[in-house]
């Protein structure tokens, strides 16, 4: 019977970690790439689109401190994958921390549960992603087929004169009185866009690390430029009109309806597991360690300074959009649009919506990248057939484990309706939170001679927090969610005991060890 909690023994971790030549991937990116990298993760539909309805529906003006509180959660868990990531620069990220410490059902249920992550994560943006496209290009009088925006049982809306997804409007037709069934409509039939978006950005990540780092930074900077510019105007707009602002603030946690979740505390909270998702993505800079210059010293510069900058930006965004727009008519799909065009100044509307939709193309491309980073750890430790493992020799990605997962994904974000599985993402990247931030008080305590490059502050009280911070998160997630977590943890259950764990290279090499 094999041992299924076998941890991969450090030495062996090590030299991995160490590995150079033509069959390891290709060390490129310096300290400002791993940074950009996470904020091309990190800012995208959740701050564009989610800010608007959860202040309008959970927090109020108070969804600043849902911004905080779910930006502290997400600290405890950054700081603990700092010091994993510099400790353990190994593509696998939680999965790879897992197997160090908790064993390799626990590093199997991480890693398969990080597909809901990254690959989930990218299909969701990708679906996302497409509507924006169409509405957008219909402002300017461009129509491209509304059908071949969507998947086959997705809903199209016929209003104002656009063709737009369902998801996109429901809360405006709700706040407006409109009843849907009385507007034109017809059904997705392919989403080609987000099939297409999702191809061009497997083919940037075949081609290179490099490339697909430059490619991201350029756009980065487009997104973060689009965001400062929103911060300029709305804060001009704010000082001179600050009657305005403060009466939108008051009340600033407008009063619990008396149902859980709605406005007050527990609004505050159930906003904080909503915009949650805004955050997600910082962890991903963690699979790039092997392709990182000097990863012991910039993992933790990459992880904690994309997150430093996005929490700020967002705080002072979610802030200065509830400060100038009423919470209650922020329930749109454009909230940051909306926003602009409070202030009068129309023309940066149409940037803001260039920024979203540039912006949410980094997103896909480091899911992506994590997700096929994930895939080569896991093939390398053989719980995954070898071919994912390939490195390409001239481009030095791990090409088939990213044309794998990118072809996947295209194929999903086309035909699956994608809008029930947002909350997926956020639980699966929640689960490898706590895994993370228990991983590393278990290895303090077992290993407390390791050369730590950057260490966790304050340990045991921030893995602590982190763990509990998360569940906490997690709690406030609908059961439906908990259910498909578990169905989804289960078939992984299956996959490990049908191929994994008889395949496992650890298992093969501690079992030598032994005979030795
Ligand atoms: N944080 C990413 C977003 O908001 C996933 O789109």
């Amino acid at each position: 019977m094999a041992n299924l909690l076998a941890t991969k023994p450090m030495d062996m971790l090590m030299s991995e970690a160490g590995e150079e030549g033509g069959h390891s991937l290709r060390r490129a990116l310096g300290p400002v790439n791993l940074v950009t990298l996470g904020i091309g993760a990190i800012i995208g539909a959740g701050i564009f689109v989610l800010t608007g309805s959860a202040a309008a529906k959970y927090a109020g003006p108070a969804i600043v401190l849902s911004f905080v509180l779910a930006g502290i959660a997400c600290v405890f868990a950054g700081l603990c994958y700092a010091e994993f990531a510099s400790l353990i620069p190994i593509a696998g990220s939680a999965y790879t921390y897992g197997y160090a410490t908790l064993g390799e059902i626990f590093a199997w249920i991480i890693g398969w549960d990080l597909i809901l992550e990254y690959a989930f994560g990218a299909a969701t943006v990708a679906s996302g992603w497409s509507g924006y496209v169409l509405s957008f290009l219909q402002d300017f009088g461009i129509r491209i087929p509304a059908r071949l925006t969507a998947a086959p049982s997705e809903l199209l809306i016929s209003y104002n004169g656009h063709w737009e997804h369902y998801d996109r409007v429901k809360d405006t037709l709700i706040a407006r009185g409109i009843d849907w069934h009385t507007l034109p409509q017809m059904k997705g039939l392919f989403n080609l866009v987000a099939f297409f978006a999702i191809i061009l950005v497997t083919t940037i990540l075949v081609i290179g690390i490099k490339e697909s780092a430059n490619f991201n930074s350029g756009i980065v900077i487009v997104k973060l430029a689009i965001v400062l510019m929103f911060i300029g105007i709305a804060g001009l707009f704010a000082i001179k009109h600050s009657s305005l602002v403060w009466a939108n603030w008051t009340p600033f946690i407008p009063p619990n309806t008396g149902k859980f979740g709605q406005y007050g505390w527990s609004g505050i909270a159930r906003g904080a597991s909503v915009i949650f998702f805004a955050y997600i993505g910082f962890d991903a800079v963690s699979t790039a360690a092997q392709e990182s210059k000097n990863p012991q010293k910039d993992m933790p510069v990459g992880i904690l300074g994309s997150l430093a900058i996005c929490t700020v930006l967002y705080i002072v965004v979610s802030g200065l959009l509830t400060g100038i727009v009423p919470y209650t008519s922020l329930n749109v799909s454009d909230p940051v649009a909306v926003g602009i065009d409070a202030t009068g100044v129309t023309w940066a509307s149409f940037l803001v919506k260039i920024g979203a939709i540039f912006g949410l193309a980094t997103v896909m491309l480091v899911m992506l990248l994590g997700q096929s980073r994930v895939f080569f750890s896991m093939s390398r430790d053989g719980l995954l057939p070898q071919w994912c493992g390939a490195v390409h020799p001239r481009f030095r990605t791990p090409w088939i484990s990213t044309i794998f997962v990118g072809s996947c994904v295209a194929v999903f974000a086309a035909v699956v309706p994608i809008d029930i599985l947002g909350e997926l993402v956020s639980i699966g990247t929640l689960l490898a939170f706590v895994i993370v931030s228990a991983g590393t008080w278990i290895l303090r305590r077992r290993r407390p001679d390791l050369p730590r490059p950057f260490k966790t502050p304050w340990v045991p009280f921030v893995p602590i927090m982190g763990v509990l911070v998360s569940l906490g998160l997690m709690a406030s997630l609908p059961a439906a969610t908990w259910i498909r977590l578990v169905v989804w943890l289960i078939i992984g259950m299956v996959v490990y005991f049908g191929y994994g764990q008889k395949h496992s290279r650890v298992q093969a090499a501690l079992a030598a060890r032994k005979r030795t």
